[in-house]
C-alpha cells in the first residue's frame, strides 16, 4: 500500500489507523494522471465559455486535482470544500480550501458562479435526503445565472464490464489500478450500491434542483450540467 503515512487517521489519541479507501484513491491516479483527465472532462463541459475571473467552486475536491485543473485553465477564483482533513491536507495549489460538510456550505446565498462535483455525491450516506440536501445548498449559493456541473458514476455496460475485470484475482495481481479499483469499491459498496441501484430517482431529483443544459450517459458516467431553477 503506498503513502500509508499520508492517509493515517489520529481518531484514538496515540494510536493511528490507516484510511484503506483513501489509500486506494491515491493509488488510484498519479496526481498528473488525475489533473489530464479533469482538464479534458472541463473542456468537454464547457468551462471554455465560463469567464475566467468566475468565482468557482469544487465540493467534494478530495486532494484538490480538479482545483489544479482549474488553476492550470486559468481560473483565478477557485475554492475547494472536503470533509477528510487528510485529503486536504495533500494540497498544494493556491485555491482556498475549507473543511466542510457538502450538505451544509458555508458560503453565502448567491455567491458563486460555478459548482463541480466529480465523484462526490455516490458518497453521501442516505439518499434520498442527503442528495436533496446537497443539491438544495448548491442551488441556495449559485447565482440566477450560474452553472452546476457534475460528473458521478453511472451503471451503463461498461461499468458493469469494468467492475466484472477488476474483481478477478488474475487482473489484480496484473494491475494495480484494477486492484486499487476493486479495493475502492469494496469500501464504498453501501453508499456506491445505493447509488447505482436509484437512477430514476436520483435524476428525478436533480431535475428538481437544476434545469439540464447538457446532459450524457457515457464510459459509466453521468455528466450532467445545468441552471439552478
Ligand atoms: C471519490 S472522492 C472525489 C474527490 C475528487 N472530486 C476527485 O475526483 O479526485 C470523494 C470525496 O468526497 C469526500 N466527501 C464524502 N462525503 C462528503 C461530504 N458530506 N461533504 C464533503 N466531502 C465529502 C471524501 O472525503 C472524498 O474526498
Amino acid at each position: 500500500m503506498e503513502n500509508t503515512t499520508d492517509t493515517l487517521k489520529a481518531d484514538t489519541p496515540g494510536k493511528l489507523i490507516p484510511d484503506p479507501w483513501e489509500a486506494a484513491y491515491l493509488r488510484f491516479e498519479t496526481p498528473e494522471q488525475e489533473i489530464q483527465k479533469f482538464i479534458a472532462r472541463l473542456n468537454r463541459l464547457g468551462a471554455p465559455q465560463w469567464p475566467r475571473h468566475a468565482e468557482i467552486v469544487e465540493l467534494f475536491c478530495g486532494r484538490g486535482n480538479g482545483l489544479i485543473a482549474l488553476e492550470r485553465l486559468g481560473f483565478t477564483r477557485i475554492e475547494g470544500v472536503d470533509l477528510s482533513p487528510r485529503l486536504l491536507a495533500q494540497f498544494k495549489g493556491s485555491a482556498k480550501c475549507t473543511l466542510a460538510d457538502c450538505r451544509q456550505l458555508p458560503f453565502p446565498d448567491r455567491s458563486k458562479d460555478v459548482l463541480i462535483v466529480q465523484g462526490g455525491l455516490h458518497h453521501l450516506p442516505a439518499l434520498p435526503n442527503d442528495l436533496d440536501q446537497t443539491f438544495s445548498e448548491m442551488q441556495r449559493v449559485l447565482r440566477k445565472e450560474g452553472r452546476v456541473m457534475f460528473v458521478e458514476p453511472w451503471c451503463t455496460p461498461f461499468l458493469t464490464f469494468v467492475h466484472f475485470i477488476s474483481e478477478l484475482p488474475p487482473v489484480r495481481r496484473i494491475s494495480s489500478k484494477m486492484d486499487a479499483f476493486a479495493t475502492m469499491t469494496h469500501y464504498e459498496r453501501r453508499t456506491y450500491e445505493q447509488w447505482l441501484g436509484q437512477p430514476e430517482l436520483i435524476k428525478k431529483i436533480a431535475r428538481a434542483h437544476f434545469v439540464p443544459v447538457h446532459e450524457h450517459f457515457a464510459w459509466g458516467k453521468w455528466n450532467f450540467v445545468g441552471t439552478p431553477h
